[in-house]
């Protein structure tokens, strides 16, 4: 497996695979890599002939009071297993790589980009649809895989991509969870013991809305209600949003129906997690 470091040296290699009639897969990530990341790799190398995982943790998409300095990294760990798992090269670049000093372009996806994690963190879509872009035209991918666990990302990125007539199909992949249901996520490591119980309030939430829908419940009252109670019980948990949208523009829906996006973002102690399902 290569370790590429430059942009030039991944669009080499991508040229060079598209010239050997290989599809080509990018797996963007910001490393700290866990079977959510892995389901992905998996997709990648079972739907292209050549797949590039990027390991980046993206400075422009947090706060600045959020969590980059102490971002879960793990690179040596990460390169074995993106190696296991079938990928061919990794694209590891620094800072300065993805942002040349003096650096002032950015990609700014209106409407969609400021609801739900746009809204709580103000900025944060700002960064992703930049590297992601950075990332596409840097990569040339045919296939660009992404986790519905960070599913007002995939709207971003799907608007964006359309948008910027990008040519890469976003392939969306579904969300891994441990057996007792929490959403795999590299910040689970920041969880005590005590958080990490209460934070299957998240799931527990999912699970009763999606129940609620499977029995014919369609008002979105009643359904944000349901789950907004599950993670008020805990005393560890503070709501940040429990939402039903629709999941193209993310604006709130009245009415369930199938493909409507439900979820969840709660801080649990300082620790801020995400869950979602697609309803139906
Ligand atoms: P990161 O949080 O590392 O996630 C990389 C990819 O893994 C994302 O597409 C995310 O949705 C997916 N993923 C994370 N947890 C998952 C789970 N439990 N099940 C399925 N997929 C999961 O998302 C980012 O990085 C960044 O914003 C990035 C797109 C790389 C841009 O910097």
């Amino acid at each position: 497996m290569q370790i590429l470091r430059s942009v030039n040296e991944l669009r080499g290699w991508s040229r060079a695979a598209h010239a050997a009639g290989r599809i080509v897969g990018l797996v963007p990530t910001m490393g700290a890599l866990h079977e959510g990341h892995a389901s992905l790799i998996r997709a990648a190398y079972g739907q292209c002939g050549a797949v590039v995982v990027s390991i980046f943790v993206n400075p422009t998409q947090f706060g600045p009071n959020e969590d980059f300095a102490r971002y879960p990294r793990a690179f040596e760990a990460d390169c074995d297993l993106a190696e296991h798992l079938g990928a061919d090269a990794v694209f590891a670049p620094r800072v300065e790589e993805m942002y040349p000093a003096g650096a002032a372009t950015f990609v700014e996806v209106d409407g969609v980009g400021s609801r739900l994690d746009g809204a709580s963190r103000p900025g944060h879509f700002r960064g992703v649809a930049t590297v992601v872009t950075k990332l596409l035209i840097a990569a040339e991918p045919d296939l660009a895989f992404f986790g519905q666990k960070d599913a007002a990302q995939v709207a971003v990125l799907r608007r964006m991509t359309v948008d910027l007539r990008l040519g890469t199909e976003i392939v969306v992949c579904p969300i891994v969870r441990e057996a007792d249901g929490l959403a795999l996520s590299s910040r689970n490591v920041y969880l005590s013991a005590d958080e990490r119980r209460q934070a299957l309030a998240l799931s527990r939430a999912i699970r009763s809305v999606e129940a609620l829908f499977a029995k014919g419940e369609l008002r979105a009252g009643i359904l944000i209600e349901a789950a907004r109670e599950i993670l008020f019980a805990q005393t560890l948990v503070r709501i940040d949003y429990v939402a039903l949208v629709d999941w193209n523009t993310l604006e709130p829906l009245e009415k369930a129906a199938p493909g409507a996006l439900f979820a969840v973002a709660a801080w649990v102690g300082t620790t801020r997690l995400i869950d979602n399902t697609i309803l139906g």
